[in-house]
């Protein structure tokens, strides 16, 4: 599904999201800052979006590698790095359940908009906390679920009803934008996954609603 949407991706998300993913993105990449020689694993890397923010924001001697298990992702990655002449980028072919790299081989771990889409979640979780240095931190970016009922109604409407039809206008993937709200309505709210993130190891866990919680960002240190 993720080859499917790829080549609309970016497009579609910003205008889904009213613009705000931009902004979700921007805070996460805050908390995630390199300072020089430090990396990053980027995981469900996807277009880079943030994997690029992220570089833009750090020390110029940081890096980021993403992993994807979309191929079609991870070469739209790959060629955004070319493009801009981005060395400090790498994309590999890997899934978040079987992360091929040594414990404790990242300063940073970020996903963005990945995690609820993990084939099984506490894996891909503790897999995460596995490849994270001590004194390292993970962010993760992810929609959630808007805790107050009446802002849940609203949203509910226009993510299960009205964004497969605008995303079908737009020429996208329908099938795709009906996914997104069954794998939201699917995932954990937000103390739910600081919970999973708490059993697969991580300490000081912590999150921020995000617009009335329709995204949250957590952080998990190691
Ligand atoms: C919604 S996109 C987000 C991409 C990017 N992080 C961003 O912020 O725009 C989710 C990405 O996660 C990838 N993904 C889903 N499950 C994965 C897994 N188990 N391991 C690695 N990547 C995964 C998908 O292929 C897709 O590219």
């Amino acid at each position: 599904m993720f080859d499917r949407v790829a080549p609309r991706y970016d497009a579609l998300n910003r205008i889904l999201s009213g613009g705000r993913d931009a902004g979700w993105r921007r805070r996460a990449i805050a908390l995630a800052r390199l300072g020089p020689r430090e990396v990053a694993l980027d995981v469900g890397v996807g277009t880079g979006d943030l994997a690029f923010g992220l570089l833009d924001a750090s020390d110029p001697s940081a890096r980021v590698i993403g992993v994807d298990v979309s191929p079609l992702m991870l070469e739209a990655a790959r060629r955004r790095a070319e493009e801009q002449g981005e060395p400090r980028f790498a994309g590999m072919l890997a899934t978040a359940d079987a992360l091929p790299f040594a414990d404790g081989a990242f300063e940073r771990i970020v996903a963005g908009f990945a995690v609820r889409n993990f084939g099984d979640l506490a894996v891909g979780l503790r897999e995460m906390r596995r490849v994270l240095r001590a004194g390292g931190r993970a962010v993760i970016l992810e929609l959630s679920t808007p805790p107050n009922p009446v802002v849940g109604v609203a949203y509910r409407l226009y993510f299960h009803r009205l964004s497969p039809l605008i995303a079908a206008t737009l020429g996208g993937d329908a099938a795709a934008y009906r996914y997104l709200p069954r794998s939201v309505a699917a995932f954990p709210n937000a103390e739910g996954l600081a919970a999973h993130m708490r059993d697969a190891g991580f300490a000081r866990v912590r999150y921020e609603r995000l617009n009335l919680g329709i995204a949250a960002i957590h952080v998990g240190e190691a």
